[in-house]
């Protein structure tokens, strides 16, 4: 089975790739696109089909696909191939960030998803926040460069640093990218746990450097393991999620993150915590691993995001020592500083009660929304199997039956109305067994939730 948009999703790339190319330019291989878009080959055939039937691209049996000769000059176009000269090789490829921001048409459960549904956000709140932000004296002018000092106390508050420790940055997203840019050498290795965020994998690539995974099991990353691939890389950086790992939800316990810490000095390596789920837990957070980290390993990252709205982008990086410098000298040279009526706003919200009342109706929530999807698989498909049920974050990270495609399943239940996200993007080298990752935060409520899961089962049986 094969669904419709995703074929007209990928045809709508390639349109886009061909245009910029010169023509009789060979385009990627049927297999490199089924990799680099990670959609089925049947797909990958639609859609070069239906650039074939719109005169943009020729294929020649046996020898390939090639953008075909210009029809600029009778449609009056301009051509702007030349820019591909220009711009040479080098590649941004933004699918690990784009996969999570594309919205879910109507009609389609969302089982995908990395942010709270809209019932949940605190949206009037936050309109009341940024009102009051907004008609401050200073509210348009420029914050302090490291941000503004009640809002870096409150960073600091969360992981027992001082203030003076926290840059205020946009979001979690930039921050990494930030903070991976300013410790690692261009071309160098960085490890990363594996299963992990797309969006990390997409920013080490798009940096340039290259992202080295580390298997992770239930319990977190085994640091025997990193240890091992310290020293086998030279890296100077680990990535990591201890608290609420995305995808998996794991938690490191404290025994391990003694574990990383002892195996990132002894490589003379830094550790990236990217604590992107604290406010989504369902019970108590273990402290970040930067507390009590008085020998400035530890890059600790928390994003305000994930517990309001996409759009409060405002972050706090907490680093000590020369990476400090580092960090703040790259974020003054590449953007100066985040907007201050958004970090204006962002202090007014987490300093007001409705913060904490927020935090306790989101763990509320999470928890039955958790509890829903995974009493809804093992009722539907019990085939996926759940190897432990998260205390905090967004997602269950199910395994798939040996043999099933996960790229493949995700387009058939597409194709039978629910979104879900394949497991292969998880993974920065060839992942061990098929997964899926289904978010429990972005269905409208838990009956939808249940109907994704439906409609997921038919999916699989359609599959087999
Ligand atoms: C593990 C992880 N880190 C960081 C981010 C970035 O989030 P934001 O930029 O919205 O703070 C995400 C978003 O999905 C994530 O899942």
């Amino acid at each position: 089975m094969n669904n419709d948009s995703s074929v007209a999703s990928l045809a709508t790339r390639l349109r886009a790739e061909a245009t910029g190319l010169r023509a009789g330019t060979r385009m990627p291989s049927s297999r490199t696109l089924t990799e680099r878009y990670r959609v089925s080959p049947v797909t990958v055939s639609r859609a070069l089909a239906l650039l074939v039937a719109e005169g943009v691209v020729v294929t020649r049996p046996g020898s390939g696909t090639f953008v075909a000769e210009r029809r600029a000059a009778a449609s009056g176009e301009a051509d702007r191939s030349w820019q591909n000269t220009a711009l040479g090789e080098r590649r941004v490829d933004p699918e690990g960030v784009a996969l999570g921001l594309i919205p879910v048409p109507d009609g389609i459960v969302p089982l995908v998803g990395g942010y709270l549904p809209e019932g949940l956000r605190p949206t009037r709140a936050l309109a009341a926040a940024s009102a009051r932000a907004a008609r401050r004296p200073q509210a348009w002018g420029a914050p302090p460069p490291e941000g503004l000092p009640e809002l870096r106390a409150w960073f600091a508050g969360l992981t027992g640093c001082t203030p003076e420790d926290v840059l205020v940055s946009g979001g979690g997203q930039s921050s990494l990218w930030l903070a991976l840019r300013a410790v690692v050498a261009p071309g160098g290795p960085v490890l990363v746990e594996s299963p992990t965020y797309p969006g990390l994998i997409a920013a080490a690539r798009a940096a340039g450097l290259t992202p080295v995974p580390v298997p992770v099991d239930g319990d977190g990353v085994r640091p025997d393991l990193l240890a091992e691939a310290f020293a086998r890389t030279g890296a100077r950086a680990f990535v990591c999620q201890p608290t609420f790992h995305n995808p998996t939800g794991s938690v490191l316990p404290p025994d391990r993150r003694a574990g990383v810490l002892k195996a990132a000095r002894q490589a003379g390596a830094f550790v990236i915590e990217d604590d992107f789920a604290r406010h989504l837990s369902m019970g108590a957070a273990p402290a970040p691993l930067v507390a009590g980290d008085a020998a400035g390993t530890v890059v600790h990252i928390a994003s305000l995001t994930k517990a309001t709205a996409p759009s409060l982008r405002i972050s706090g990086i907490v680093a000590r020592g020369p990476v400090a410098e580092r960090i703040r000298a790259a974020q003054l040279v590449e953007s100066f500083f985040p907007a201050r009526p958004l970090q204006e706003t962002a202090l007014e919200f987490v300093s007001s009660p409705s913060w904490p009342r927020h935090l306790r109706a989101v763990s509320a929530e999470l928890r039955r929304r958790r509890d829903v999807l995974a009493a809804a698989l093992a009722e539907h498909v019990p085939e996926i199997q759940l190897p432990s049920l998260p205390s905090g974050g967004l997602y269950l990270w199910g395994r798939l039956p040996e043999g099933l495609d996960d790229a493949a399943l995700t387009e058939t239940a597409r194709a039978h109305g629910v979104a879900i996200a394949p497991g292969r993007p998880y993974f920065p080298a060839e992942p061990p067994a098929p997964y899926l990752r289904l978010s429990y935060s972005a269905a409208a409520d838990t009956d939808a939730l249940v109907e994704g899961v439906r409609r997921l089962s038919a999916a699989l049986r359609a599959s087999r």
